[in-house]
């Protein structure tokens, strides 16, 4: 744990898919009780701090996404008591705990929800959604053009009690993700109550779910017919006051508690809005984990990534996966790797020895850029993704709403494998059943079998996280350093990383290699492998002629 008040400017964070992650009672779900016992994995990761999707009293609808209750802890999951003992036990052991918050929506059984919808046309209640009667005769038709992001429109109607169709009502996710009316006082007063809550609890700061979505234009326009004017509910300007109050929130802690956002925006410059120094303290770069593995793309990804975060003086952040995108050795492992949402390429030939190769090569990479770094569990043990899950197995509305073209996320939420030769492989109880089935061939792939095997994916992750912080070079300015236009090539104070993209063998500079994702060829550094090197000769004063990052 690093002691700065701004250790997050430079931490490690691992996010928890709490279901998937370690289930202790045997019923299949992952669940804290799991999570407690565990923390040994991520304190010999040397991790600083988890992220944890939502944990919160949920049907599960979208995976917790969903929240009936901020106050309250999914049953499946254990109780409010375990959070606050698993908040306080893994910061004795250095780890922070960010969670999450979700201010876009709540669920459809959230009691403000039930009640708006027992309350019927005119209820106040309705005022903290939004509700609108259909466009139409009849109203049959939905109040505007706006489409789901999982599909379909973003309005389902409702029943009144006899039976007959009544008003609609907006949701931007799954019709279980009602969207909350931000221009209501009480909608605004009760998550900052809940942000206390949390903090009160000892949590380090929360991410926040679709950050750029919460505040919609309240008249409502249809997209199709904007022209110039701004979007309805995407980036809109107003959004910046609401993380401006809660940053006051999160600064009246001692010490201050951070937030994150999930800011998905092509917008370079409009995204770094969001990370001023009064807004949010950092926020996902989704350029860099959805631009394919090549050196030119990652290059330019990482020239602008520093370039706007710079500019307003915030951390990058390095992604290479979480629990929305395909598993980064099955997606690096296609012919085609970038990632993007409208095309997931699911079930497009992959070669898992050579995304294998690259993801390694990719978190060292990753782990070499100035700012935070966050692995989205499994990550450290390789894990593919699982792209034969049956239809009975599906869970994700994504999956659904698409009318089934969509794969879905399931197959990036598989329980991880920890010890044993077959599934449920001490994720939970021998005897239990997963709530997601695990492949029958992830016997090599357990933690267990991985500690202290040199070559596995694991040791590569705890070698590079202890390194990064050994190497202490946190805080020094990235330089590019020349080569091949194949190679990505940068030092950071006296220790370079290179990346070869190319397909032959790339010159090393001098030094010592301290870490490499592969094995090295007559002292040359093979295609899709990377290596830190401690420079023998490194400058000690700034040279002009190098390109800075920022540039
Ligand atoms: C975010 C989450 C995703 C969820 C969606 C709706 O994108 O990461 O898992 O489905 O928001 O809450």
């Amino acid at each position: 744990m690093q002691s700065t008040a701004e250790w997050w400017r430079h931490a490690v964070v691992y996010q928890v898919y709490v279901r998937s992650f370690a289930d202790g009672n045997g019923d299949g779900v992952g669940d804290l009780a799991g999570v407690r016992a565990r923390l040994g994995h991520l304190r010999d990761l040397g991790v600083d701090a988890m992220w944890f999707n939502p944990w919160y009293a949920s049907p599960l609808a979208d995976g917790g996404y969903d929240v009936a209750d901020y106050r309250a802890i999914e049953p499946s999951f254990g109780t409010l008591a375990e959070a606050e003992a698993l908040i306080a036990e893994a910061l004795e052991g250095g780890i922070r705990t960010i969670i999450d918050i979700v201010p876009n929506h709540v669920s459809d059984r959230h009691p403000w929800f039930v009640e708006a919808l027992e309350g019927g046309p005119g209820s106040p209640m309705r005022d903290r959604f939004w509700f609108r009667p259909g466009r139409g005769p009849g109203g049959e038709l939905p109040p505007n053009d706006w489409q789901s992001h999982f599909g379909e429109s973003a309005w389902t109607r409702t029943q009144q009690p006899d039976g007959t169709p009544g008003d609609w009502y907006l949701h931007l996710f799954a019709p279980a993700q009602p969207d909350l009316n931000w221009e209501h006082p009480a909608v605004r007063q009760e998550h900052e109550e809940v942000l206390r809550f949390w903090f009160d609890r000892g949590a380090a700061g929360f991410r926040i779910d679709s950050a750029a979505l919460a505040i919609k234009d309240p008249g409502l326009p249809d997209v199709e017919t904007l022209g110039d004017r701004p979007h309805p509910y995407a980036d809109r300007d107003e959004i910046h006051d609401l993380y401006r109050s809660w940053r006051r929130i999160a600064d009246g802690y001692d010490p201050p508690r951070v937030l994150v956002g999930e800011v998905w925006l092509e917008d370079v410059e409009r995204f770094g809005h969001y990370l001023r120094s009064d807004e949010l303290h950092g926020a996902f770069n989704f350029d860099f984990l959805a631009a394919p593995w090549t050196a030119a793309a990652l290059r330019r990804s990482i020239r602008s990534t520093l370039a706007h975060h710079s500019a307003v003086g915030a951390p990058a952040s390095w992604v290479l996966a979480n629990h929305d995108v395909t598993r980064v050795v099955t997606r690096y492992g296609r012919s085609d790797s970038s990632f993007s949402f409208a095309a997931k390429r699911h079930g497009t030939p992959t070669d898992l020895e050579l995304g294998t190769r690259r993801a390694r090569a990719a978190i060292l990479l990753a782990a070499a850029l100035p700012g935070t770094l966050y692995v989205y569990q499994g990550d450290e043990l390789g894990l593919p993704e699982v792209e034969d899950l049956g239809p009975e197995h599906r869970h994700d509305p994504m999956h659904f709403q698409s009318g089934g073209v969509d794969p879905g996320r399931d197959g990036c939420r598989v329980p991880l494998p920890w010890s044993g030769t077959s599934p449920p492989y001490g994720f939970g109880p021998a005897g239990s059943a997963p709530w997601l089935p695990q492949p029958p061939d992830w016997a090599d792939r357990t933690a267990e079998a991985q500690t202290g095997d040199r070559s596995s994916m694991l040791t590569l992750y705890r070698d590079v996280i202890a390194l990064r912080r050994n190497l202490r070079h946190e805080t020094a300015d990235l330089v590019w350093l020349d080569g091949d236009d194949d190679v990505i090539a940068f030092r950071r104070g006296a220790v370079a990383c290179v990346v070869n993209f190319a397909d032959t063998a790339a010159p090393l500079p001098a030094g010592a290699v301290v870490l490499a994702s592969g094995p090295l060829v007559d002292g040359g550094l093979p295609t899709d492998t990377a290596a830190w090197i401690q420079l023998t000769d490194p400058p000690t004063s700034y040279d002009p002629t190098e390109t800075r990052g920022t540039s």
